[in-house]
């Protein structure tokens, strides 16, 4: 594919708001969800629950030793006690919008089950870190999880808008092993990952702090700026402590001193939280396997099963259309309940 052919054909979709993926249903949903009452709280476990793949993943979250869990989390109303329900709102949140543009499947060079380990894992890395920060300078702890998840989002609405410019990417990241990611988009596709996620991101009115983490985690302000907003310098920091975790980006170098300084920890700490992330890290990629294809495969079929399946006016037998969706319900919760990550 001709560089220009690939630039020219991003700008227009990300020049045309219009051609920008809609927020999914779900997610906008959860976003006006309020939690201050009883029966939003009722309201967010039930949109969740229903949701197979959503709550497979919290359910995967909630049971990473990460979490602090001391028991296996076995549901959704679980998972909502250990994370509290801001935090299950942000993790559901974050997890519906990349679901919502990880639809494609997976590419010779990129592929969406690793772009999640890694999304996930630099989220709860980020976390970590953020437990040496003092309390009173330490961000939103919804907000961390959302930005973790999201970081990358730009790649995964590059995959989702241009599959073929996707797969060039990667397949340059893979020739040019040196070479950071955004060098790379830039002379590539002429736009970078963190541009398009940006863009998304502002799109789909989700914080403005989460805008400022997707657009700039390649290049973190410096100076007073770096203070204004610490996710920032998180992400960064998470990356560069696991480098080309999942996926290849490239950001391999150093945490200097005035980085650590930045978020107030402490550099005797530094060794120490090192090792948590490298463990994290273990622990993600330990989950048991992910069996991909069943969740996917049941929802292929969804639709034909149920036009088979006997309405109630044509048939004595018990199973009819309503029970069959009962049921066809029952197996993809199961499905997904393999399905960890
Ligand atoms: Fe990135
Ligand atoms: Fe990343």
């Amino acid at each position: 594919m001709s560089k220009s052919i690939a630039a020219g054909r991003l700008k227009l979709s990300l020049g045309n708001l219009e051609s920008l993926p809609a927020m999914p249903e779900i997610a906008r949903r959860l976003l006006m969800l309020p939690l201050d009452t009883e029966s939003g709280e009722k309201q967010m476990i039930a949109l969740v629950e229903k949701d197979p793949q959503i709550s497979a993943r919290v359910i995967g979250l909630a049971n990473s030793s990460a979490m602090g869990s001391q028991r296996q989390i076995k549901g959704i109303r679980d998972a909502a006690m250990l994370l509290g329900m801001q935090r299950l709102k942000s993790v559901a949140l974050g997890i519906a919008t990349m679901s919502a543009m990880l639809k494609q499947p997976a590419g010779k060079y990129f592929d969406p089950h690793d772009f999640w380990t890694h999304s996930m894992t630099i989220a709860i890395v980020m976390h970590a870190i953020a437990g040496a920060m003092p309390k009173r300078i330490r961000p939103d702890e919804n907000l961390i999880f959302l930005a973790g998840l999201l970081h990358d989002i730009g790649l995964a609405a590059l995959h989702h808008l241009d599959y073929e410019a996707s797969e060039e990417l990667h397949h340059q990241m893979c020739l040019n092993p040196k070479a950071p990611i955004p060098e790379v988009e830039t002379e590539l596709l002429g736009v970078t990952h963190a541009e398009i996620g940006a863009q998304l991101v502002r799109h789909w009115n989700l914080p403005a702090e989460i805008a400022d983490v997707v657009g700039s985690h390649h290049s973190p302000p410096t100076g007073k700026e770096a203070y204004a907003n610490p996710l920032i310098r998180l992400v960064s920091i998470a990356e560069r402590l696991l480098p080309d975790f999942g996926f290849a980006e490239h950001t391999f170098g150093p945490v200097f001193d005035d980085e650590w300084r930045e978020l107030c920890i402490d550099s005797t700490r530094v060794d120490e939280i090192v090792a948590i992330a490298n463990e994290l890290a273990l622990q993600v990629v330990q989950l048991p396997e992910v069996q991909h294809e069943t969740v996917q495969e049941v929802q292929a079929h969804e639709e034909a099963l149920l036009e088979a399946a006997p309405k109630a006016q044509d048939t004595d037998l018990p199973v009819t259309r309503g029970r069959f969706a009962a049921l066809l319900y029952a197996v993809k919760r199961i499905a997904a309940s393999l399905k960890f990550w």
